[in-house]
């Protein structure tokens, strides 16, 4: 069996370095041991006097990395035109900030069909596709039409918003139309996959009954599948961490003080202005918590070519200074904000020293940064997850304390109820979330999507595929998954 996973952006192969983005971090850990191939931009672009696509082919763990350089005349139009500049705020509901032109919808549309003729050299009749987030809701489409009929499955990571908003989104009829082409399309919550029915049902006047619709392309599945993480990696990565120079120098600096932790891209969906205010309010709210908690913000720089995004970065800094400037003293600074990355280690050590996780997204799909932070507690004095009700994550974490993050007095009461939370209280928290993590790590998540994928593909074919699941080892590829990926996981104990 042969698995070729897709996405814009790959992992890497270089552990110790940081990675953007929950998509890449969480694919990796599964990718690398189940023999996959992933394939996704090189971030590297070459023009089009080269015919065949060009693909840096690495080994990663038992499968392969394939890096392609994209086309330069389409990659803004692509990447920061249509894709981030359209489809990103109108998923997170931001519709005021679309801005896209009719040649950055033909880029796009350019570049997904650039990714189809590339995968044609990973195609066996045994191969199964799966296609990950916004960037390629038409690449399904576009492998159709090179005839390709083996199962294609579609995850999108971000949230999919009720069918007024998506309608935001210019040429979006033809774009979900396309989508159809997918056996199987996934979403991180059920409420996700209740939005795009109800616009399957209402704009394209479709019939969608027990996540089962019909279009000109045959049957497709609709599915929540709630990605999660890898628990005991991350769990292996905190307790590794402590030693790391970074982990020791940070838990020195604190001398004695308690730390809250955010970790984000400057993204205008993850509510950093709100969550700086908050603080601003806490301090105010309660003075004699000054010099006994601060917040460290990681906020790493994103898509910074997109005025919204220069935009956000210059509030941030701004409003950074004013609150530190209002509260600090010359031996006490409130807020420490870091324009930086850190490795997945790194931060799993920040998570294990800080006592409250602030997860404070407007809109988010799931967000990793909470189920890490989670899973990198010491169980015997766990910090405590301060989290916004409108992540995807807040549907598993219900012992969060979760928040309206539009309440800037609302989130600073819950900080401050954090902060003095009684060990009981915080390990019973814990503990209940992280059996939610166990039950729906990343090893499940992509084990399931998987066999859920074969089945789809299936029930669309008639007669029976030709896709030949038995034809290698007479196993079905998710059997082989869940194997390979269960030894994978014990070998971590
Ligand atoms: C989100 C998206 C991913 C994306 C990541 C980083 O997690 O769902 O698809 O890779 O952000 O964004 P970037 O534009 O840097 O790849």
């Amino acid at each position: 069996m042969d698995l070729v996973v897709v996405s814009n952006r790959v992992a890497r192969a270089k552990p110790n370095e940081p990675m953007t983005g929950g998509l890449a971090a969480a694919l990796l850990p599964v990718v690398e041991k189940s023999g996959t191939i992933w394939v996704g931009s090189s971030g590297r672009v070459r023009d089009g006097a080269f015919k065949d696509s060009f693909a840096e082919i690495q080994s990663l763990g038992t499968g392969a990395l394939a890096m392609l350089d994209l086309p330069a005349a389409h990659y803004g139009g692509y990447y920061e035109g249509f894709a981030n500049s359209a489809l990103w705020p109108a998923l997170h509901s931001r519709t005021d900030l679309i801005r896209a032109t009719q040649d950055d919808y033909e880029s796009y549309r350019e570049v997904n069909a650039f990714m189809a003729r590339a995968l044609m050299r990973f195609r066996k009749p045994t191969t199964a596709f799966w296609v990950q987030d916004y960037h390629f809701l038409a690449l399904g489409a576009e492998m159709r039409e090179l005839g390709v009929t083996n199962p294609l499955g579609f995850f999108l990571h971000t949230p999919w918003p009720s069918r007024n908003v998506i309608s935001g989104v210019p040429h979006h009829r033809e774009l979900i139309e396309a989508m159809l082409a997918y056996n199987l399309i996934g979403f991180q919550t059920d409420e996700d996959c209740e939005h795009f029915s109800d616009y399957l049902r209402s704009d394209l006047g479709l019939h969608v009954e027990n996540g089962l619709v019909t279009s000109r392309y045959g049957m497709s599945r609709l599915a929540a599948f709630p990605i999660g993480i890898d628990v005991d990696g991350f769990v292996a990565h905190a307790v590794r961490a402590a030693a790391h120079p970074d982990v020791s120098r940070l838990r020195k600096s604190l001398h004695g003080e308690r730390l809250a932790i955010g970790v984000d891209r400057v993204d205008y969906s993850k509510g950093l202005v709100n969550r700086i205010r908050a603080f601003d309010r806490l301090f105010e709210m309660r003075p004699s918590l000054k010099r006994s908690v601060s917040l460290l913000q990681i906020a790493t720089p994103s898509r910074e070519n997109i005025e919204a995004y220069g935009n956000l970065q210059d509030d941030l800094s701004r409003l950074v200074t004013e609150v530190n400037g209002r509260h600090g003293e010359v031996d006490w600074t409130p807020i420490r904000y870091l324009s930086k990355g850190f490795s997945q280690t790194v931060l799993a050590g920040f998570y294990r020293s800080a006592q409250v996780g602030v997860v404070t997204p407007l809109h988010d799909g799931m967000n990793l940064v909470a189920k890490e932070y989670v899973a990198a507690q010491n169980p015997i004095d766990p910090g405590v997850l301060v989290l916004s009700k409108f992540a995807g994550a807040a549907k598993e974490l219900d012992t969060a304390l979760q928040v309206n993050p539009h309440d800037i007095d609302g989130m600073a009461r819950t900080l401050a109820t954090a902060l003095a939370m009684p060990a009981p209280e915080r390990r019973m928290r814990w503990e209940a979330m992280m059996e939610k993590l166990r039950a729906g790590n990343i090893q499940h998540w992509f084990a399931s999507f998987v066999e859920e994928l074969e089945k789809a593909h299936g029930a669309s074919e008639k007669p029976p595929s030709r896709f030949g699941w038995t034809s290698i080892s007479g196993r079905k590829p998710s059997e082989m998954i869940f194997r390979q990926l269960r030894a994978a996981t014990s070998s971590l104990h």
